[in-house]
Formats: C-alpha cells, sequence, structure tokens
C-alpha cells in the first residue's frame, strides 16, 4: 500500500467517524480478535441465529427465493418496468432478525441491481456499521422493485402491483425486527400513519413484527448539516438494538 493509498482509507475512517460522533454513538466496538476467535463471536450475534432448518427445507426455502427473484426480475406487472435498466429485489442475510425496508431503487440502484449503494445507501450502511452489524448480516429491501421516473414517489397503483414481493420476502425472512425508512415504508407497513412527526421512533407492527419507522437516509443527505436530525435516528436505532438483545 503506497503513502496516497494510506491517506485516502485513513479519509474513509475519517468520515465514518465524524458520521458516528454526529449520529451520537456513545462507544464503538473495535474487534481486533483473531479470524478464528471472530468466527466464534459470530456464534452469539443475534443476526445470526440460524431457525434450524433441515437439508431438504433448505433446499425448499432456496428454491422459492430463486422463484421470487425470478419472479422480481422478470415483472411487468406495472408500467415502472419499461424505464428499468434492471429490477432491485434487495439483498442480505435471508435469515437476517434485522430487516430495513426503503422506498424505490434510485439511479445507482438501478444500474447495480441492488438497493441502497448511492448516497442515501452509503448513509444506511453507516448507520448499518454503528449498530454494530454490516450489510450481509442484514436483509434490506425495497417496497418498490423498479425505479420510479426521476425517483418520483411510486403511486399507490404501482405499489399495490409490487407489494406481493415485499409481503413474501417479509414472510420468507421472518425477522424480528424491521425498520421502515421513510413515509412510503411506514405507509406499507404501517398504514393509516399521518405524518413522520407522529409515528418516528415509535414501534407499531406489521402482521406481528415489530417496525420501527424512521427518517429515509435520503433526507439525512438533503440535511446533512443537520445532526439533530441524525441523532433522532441513532435514538431510533438503539430502541431498534435493545429490542434485538437476546
Ligand atoms: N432509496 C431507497 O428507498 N431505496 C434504495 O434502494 C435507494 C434509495
Amino acid at each position: 500500500m503506497n503513502g496516497e493509498d494510506r491517506f485516502e482509507d485513513l479519509e474513509k475512517i475519517r468520515e465514518r467517524l465524524e458520521f458516528f460522533r454526529d449520529l451520537g454513538v456513545e462507544f464503538l466496538i473495535i474487534s481486533g480478535e483473531p479470524a478464528r476467535k471472530q468466527e466464534e463471536m459470530k456464534k452469539d450475534n443475534p443476526l445470526l441465529i440460524s431457525p434450524g432448518l433441515n437439508q431438504s427445507q433448505e433446499a425448499d426455502v432456496q428454491a422459492e427465493w430463486d422463484r421470487l427473484i425470478r419472479k422480481i426480475l422478470t415483472c411487468q406487472a406495472c408500467p415502472l418496468y419499461r424505464g428499468r435498466t434492471q429490477a432491485v429485489p434487495g439483498e442480505g442475510n435471508r435469515q437476517a432478525r434485522l430487516m430495513f425496508v426503503g422506498e424505490a431503487p434510485g439511479r445507482d440502484e438501478d444500474l447495480q441491481g441492488r438497493p441502497f449503494v448511492g448516497r442515501a445507501g452509503q448513509l444506511l450502511t453507516k448507520i448499518i456499521q454503528a449498530m454494530g452489524f454490516s450489510r450481509e448480516e442484514v436483509y434490506i429491501a425495497n417496497v418498490i422493485k423498479c425505479r420510479p421516473p426521476e425517483n418520483r414517489t411510486p403511486k399507490p397503483d404501482e405499489v399495490k402491483a409490487c407489494s406481493p414481493f415485499l409481503l413474501r420476502q417479509i414472510e420468507l425472512v421472518k425477522p424480528k425486527v424491521i425498520v421502515a425508512l421513510g413515509k412510503v415504508a411506514v405507509d406499507f407497513l404501517l398504514p393509516g400513519a399521518r405524518s413522520m412527526s407522529e409515528v418516528r421512533g415509535k414501534f407499531g407492527q406489521f402482521q406481528g413484527i415489530p417496525v420501527m419507522p424512521t427518517f429515509h437516509p435520503s433526507y439525512l443527505v438533503r440535511n446533512e448539516g443537520n445532526k439533530e436530525i441524525k441523532r433522532m435516528v441513532w435514538e431510533d436505532m438503539k430502541k431498534v438494538l435493545q429490542l434485538l438483545k437476546p
């Protein structure tokens, strides 16, 4: 690694630590443990507890996921398919105890076929890391799987047409907690909510699963200098962590 690369890495670390500080993160767990110890520690990770399926059940679940992803990638149930580069099904640990639900793919997501990889996605990744997890340990999906033109808010008909996909994802993942990112996800999971300020930070329920409504990461991007908003999101995530404790 040359001096320039090292400088870039240090810059990235500085930026991440500054974000954690703005969130109000009180402490960080720095793991300098050897790889074997880390493997052992994973066994205790509350996000990675296997539901204990036998081999044939696992094969069935895998086949079900394959079918679902194929359906999403080839869906033409609403006009959004005409403008997509590719659909964005979602990604992460399919047995995750923590699931994040956003609104719809933006430009970067449409190009890469992965959720939350643009600027808002980078913020979401930092929030997940501040919680002590990696993106691979949680499941990340959107209400809508194809990018709306100019990133406009999805129309009710589009949400309706796409809804079987997210419903099935939730059924398959069976998360212990869902974080609803922004109003579109909140409206889907907690219908009847009037405004974000009314529901944010208070657990609701979706089919018996606790749902924490919080601000969408794009809102944080748009209000980058506003530490109060970041702190509110972190307060919400602390409640989620509390609920995930084994
Ligand atoms: N915004 C979302 O709601 N979802 C994404 O995947 C990216 C941006």
